[in-house]
């Protein structure tokens, strides 16, 4: 293991994951303090895993639990944040399948052989536990190391998975995606059905090595017209979110344009949904009926000047009140440009602001 000093957060955790300020607000319990993480903590815009990332390829560091251990812990020490986020990517459980596929810095998730057809759905097989050895290892490492501050696992759900799968890589207007969608539903409803059946495997054994929350990644739903989401969409998330719920821990359910369809992505089954910077905290709020919410600041905002920051995540604090339980984050997660002292920053005036109401 690389560094196996204990997060900086777990001095100010309770002892046990389940009792932390995130997992309360997941439940819409009180609170002694706003808790917040950010999207993409782990990642790009920390030095510390430009070095420890040197040379070795995206896909491949998910396969090695102690880089994975240590980049899921390099934010955890540097922010003092509520939660982890494991360091994985949306597209391991489809290479760890045996899918060709790679992710190509600055580009994003790139398919080798396309699926338009009946015949491509043949090497998209269930997820076996066995298939991910290194996930298991690294969330047990990571559950040993976190003290009290909780973990979550994630996975991406099937629409912006069979996105990636459909065009071959990522794309702005998602055509090919559609037009299978729309032309050939049977293959459509085939293909995401058997994307459920991994992401509902994918979060298992997270949940099942010591993860205590999940969240389920539909960053491109969006796309999506309500009816469509509603017909072509959403019973697949609403089947992992489930499968997921029979393991007893809160299900954070996101996306990226949603605000149109967030009150169809808190019946697919979400305790708290994600809302990005488009949407009012308080609309978002509205549109949820009742559940949590995870939110909501402009992941741009963070380079305008600090007092501008701080009137922003006041303003969001204040909105999130009014919710059952209020997670703060980003509207989507942390650009590769951010300066990490702000995130720092923006992280200890959360915690005292809302400590103050
Ligand atoms: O910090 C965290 O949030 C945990 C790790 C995490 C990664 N990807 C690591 C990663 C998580 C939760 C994801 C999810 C993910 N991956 C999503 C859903 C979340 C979202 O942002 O909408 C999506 C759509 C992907 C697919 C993907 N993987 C993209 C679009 C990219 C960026 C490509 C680029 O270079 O512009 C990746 C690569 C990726 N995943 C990186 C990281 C840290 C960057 C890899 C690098 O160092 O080059």
């Amino acid at each position: 293991m690389i560094g196996n000093d204990t997060a900086k957060a777990s001095h100010d955790q309770p002892a046990r994951p389940q009792d932390s300020a995130f997992l309360r607000a997941c439940r819409g319990e009180p609170v002694p303090h706003t808790p917040v993480w950010f999207m993409r903590q782990a990642g790009r815009s920390l030095p510390e895993y430009h070095k420890v990332r040197q040379g070795i390829p995206m896909l491949e560091s998910c396969t090695r639990p102690d880089l994975v251990t240590e980049i899921t812990l390099q934010p955890v020490r540097r922010y003092a944040v509520d939660a982890a986020i494991f360091y994985s990517d949306i597209m391991v459980p489809l290479k760890a399948i045996g899918l060709d596929l790679d992710i190509v810095p600055g580009v994003g998730p790139v398919v080798a052989n396309p699926v338009r057809t009946l015949t491509d759905l043949d090497p998209i097989r269930p997820l076996e536990a066995a298939d991910v050895p290194y996930v298991t290892e690294a969330v047990r490492e990571l559950v040993r190391n976190l003290g009290g501050t909780p973990l979550i696992g994630f996975t991406g759900a099937p629409f912006t998975l069979a996105s990636y799968l459909v065009e071959g890589g990522p794309s702005r207007d998602h055509v090919a995606t559609k037009a299978l969608m729309y032309g050939a539903p049977d293959v459509w409803h085939a293909l995401l059905s058997r994307l459920a059946g991994i992401s509902s495997a994918f979060l298992r054994v997270q949940v099942e090595a010591g993860a205590s929350a999940v969240q389920l990644f539909d960053s491109w739903a969006g796309a999506l017209a309500p009816a469509d989401y509603e017909t072509y969409v959403r019973p697949h998330s609403q089947a992992v979110l489930e499968e997921v719920g029979r393991l007893g821990v809160p299900r954070i359910h996101f996306g990226v344009g949603t605000g149109e369809l967030l009150p169809q992505m808190a019946a697919a089954g979400a305790d708290v949904v994600g809302i990005d910077w488009r949407v009012p905290l308080s609309a978002g709020i509205d549109r949820v009926a009742g559940r949590a919410v995870q939110g909501n600041l402009d992941p741009a905002l963070v380079f305008a000047p600090w007092e501008v920051v701080a009137e922003k995540a006041r303003a969001i604090l204040a909105d999130g009140m009014r919710a059952p339980g209020h997670i703060f984050n980003l509207g989507h997660g942390v650009l590769p440009q951010t300066d990490p002292d702000m995130l720092a920053r923006l992280v200890e005036f959360v915690h005292t602001e809302s400590a103050r109401h």
